[in-house]
C-alpha cells in the first residue's frame, strides 16, 4: 500500500506539471483527492492492515494528502499568474506609438461672418435685437407699406401657414416691432440678425437663409449717415481698398432706396467670371425708411427720419470666402466645413 501511495504521489507530480489551466486542474483533484478519488478508494483497504501497519500507512497517507494539496494550490497560482502575464502582454501599451489628435469642432462659415458682421455694428453702437421667424402678415407686409395684392409681394414667395401668419421672408419685420417698443424715443439703432423663408432652391437660393437688418431712427438722420456705415462695413468685412457704388431702387418700405454694390473681391474691379465682367458686386439693400413704416412705429417722419439697410449673410460669406454653390452651407459636408 505503501508503495502504491508512492507510485500516485510520482504520477501525480508528473501530470501536475502538464497541466495547464484552472479547469483540467479542479478535475486532476477531485480524481485524486475527491470522495471517489484514487487516495480515498486506496485508504478503504486500510481496515485490512494491523493496527500497527494502520497508523504508519495513514500517517504517510495524511502527509501526502496534506502535500498534494500544497502543490495543487500553488500549481493554481502559477497558472493564473501565467494567464495574468499573457494577458498584459497581449494588452500592452506602446507608448512610443504616435498619439491619435483629438479632433475638435469649429465654427460654421455663416456663423463666423455673422459673429463678425455682430461686431463690425455694435462697434458702431448698433444693439442687436430679434424678433419671430414665425410671423404675421401684418409686420412682415403691411406694416412695411407692402399691402395686400402689392406686386412688391411677388418679389418674396413666401411660406404661409394660414392666411395671416408666415414664416418671414425678411428680418425687416422686427423694424416696426422695435419702433414699437420704444416710440417715442430716440435713438433707435439696432441691428437684427437671424433666418428668413422663401420658395427658392437653386445654387444661390436656399428656401431658409440668413439676413441681418440693420435700423437707425434719429432727429436729423440722413442719406449721407447710411453711407458713411455700410462704407465702414464694407470696408471692415472686404478689406480697405474696397470700392463701393449706390444704385437707385425700390423697397416699398425705402424711399428713397438704393442697392450698394461693392467693387468685385475677386478682380478688384477688372472684370471676372465672378462679376460677370462688370467689376461690381450688388451686396445689400437699403434706403431712407419710408414715413408710412415709422408711422406704424409710433413715430412722427415730421420730427424723426431713419435708414434701414438689409444683408443677406450667405452672399457675403460666399463673396469672402469664393464660395461658388450656397447648398454647400447646408449639405453637412466636412471636406466643406473644416477648410473654415
Ligand atoms: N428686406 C429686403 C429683402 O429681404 C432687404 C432690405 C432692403 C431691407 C432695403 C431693408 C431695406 O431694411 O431698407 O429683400
Amino acid at each position: 500500500m505503501l508503495d502504491k501511495l508512492k507510485e500516485i504521489e510520482q504520477n501525480a507530480r508528473k501530470a501536475l506539471h502538464q497541466i495547464s489551466d484552472v479547469d483540467e486542474l479542479n478535475d486532476f483533484k477531485v480524481k485524486l483527492l475527491g470522495r471517489k478519488g484514487e487516495i480515498t478508494l486506496l485508504l478503504r483497504g486500510l481496515k485490512e492492515l494491523s493496527a500497527e501497519q494502520r497508523a504508519e500507512v495513514g500517517k504517510v497517507a495524511n502527509q501526502l494528502k496534506g502535500d498534494l494539496e500544497n502543490l495543487i494550490t500553488s500549481r493554481a497560482e502559477e497558472i493564473k499568474q501565467r494567464e495574468l502575464d499573457l494577458r498584459l502582454a497581449k494588452e500592452a501599451i506602446d507608448v512610443t506609438l504616435p498619439g491619435q489628435p483629438i479632433l475638435s469642432g469649429g465654427k460654421h462659415p455663416l456663423s463666423l461672418v455673422l459673429e463678425e458682421m455682430i461686431d463690425i455694428f455694435t462697434g458702431m453702437g448698433f444693439a442687436v435685437a430679434e424678433g419671430p421667424e414665425v410671423e404675421t402678415d401684418y409686420y412682415n407686409f403691411e406694416a412695411l407699406n407692402i399691402p395686400k395684392n402689392h406686386p412688391a409681394r411677388d418679389m418674396q414667395d413666401s411660406f404661409y401657414i394660414s392666411e395671416e401668419v408666415l414664416l418671414r421672408t425678411h428680418t425687416s419685420p422686427v423694424q416696426v416691432r422695435t419702433m414699437e417698443k420704444l416710440a417715442p424715443q430716440v435713438p433707435v439703432k439696432i441691428i437684427v440678425p437671424g433666418r428668413v423663408y422663401r420658395k427658392d432652391d437653386d445654387a444661390t437660393h436656399s428656401p431658409m437663409f440668413n439676413q441681418i437688418e440693420g435700423l437707425l431712427i434719429d432727429r436729423n438722420v440722413t442719406f449721407a449717415n447710411l453711407k458713411g456705415t455700410l462704407m465702414l462695413f464694407a470696408q471692415r468685412i472686404f478689406g480697405e481698398d474696397v470700392r463701393v457704388r449706390y444704385r437707385p431702387s425700390f423697397f416699398p418700405f425705402t424711399e428713397p432706396s438704393a442697392e450698394m454694390d461693392v467693387s468685385c473681391v475677386m478682380c478688384k474691379g477688372s472684370g471676372c467670371r465672378v462679376c460677370s465682367n462688370t467689376g461690381w458686386l450688388e451686396v445689400l439693400g437699403g434706403g431712407m425708411v419710408h414715413p408710412r413704416v415709422l408711422e406704424h412705429g409710433g413715430y412722427n417722419p415730421e420730427e424723426v427720419t431713419g435708414f434701414a439697410f438689409g444683408i443677406g449673410i450667405e452672399r457675403i460669406t460666399m463673396l469672402k470666402y469664393g464660395i461658388n454653390d450656397l447648398r454647400l452651407f447646408f449639405g453637412n459636408d466636412k471636406r466643406f466645413l473644416k477648410q473654415f
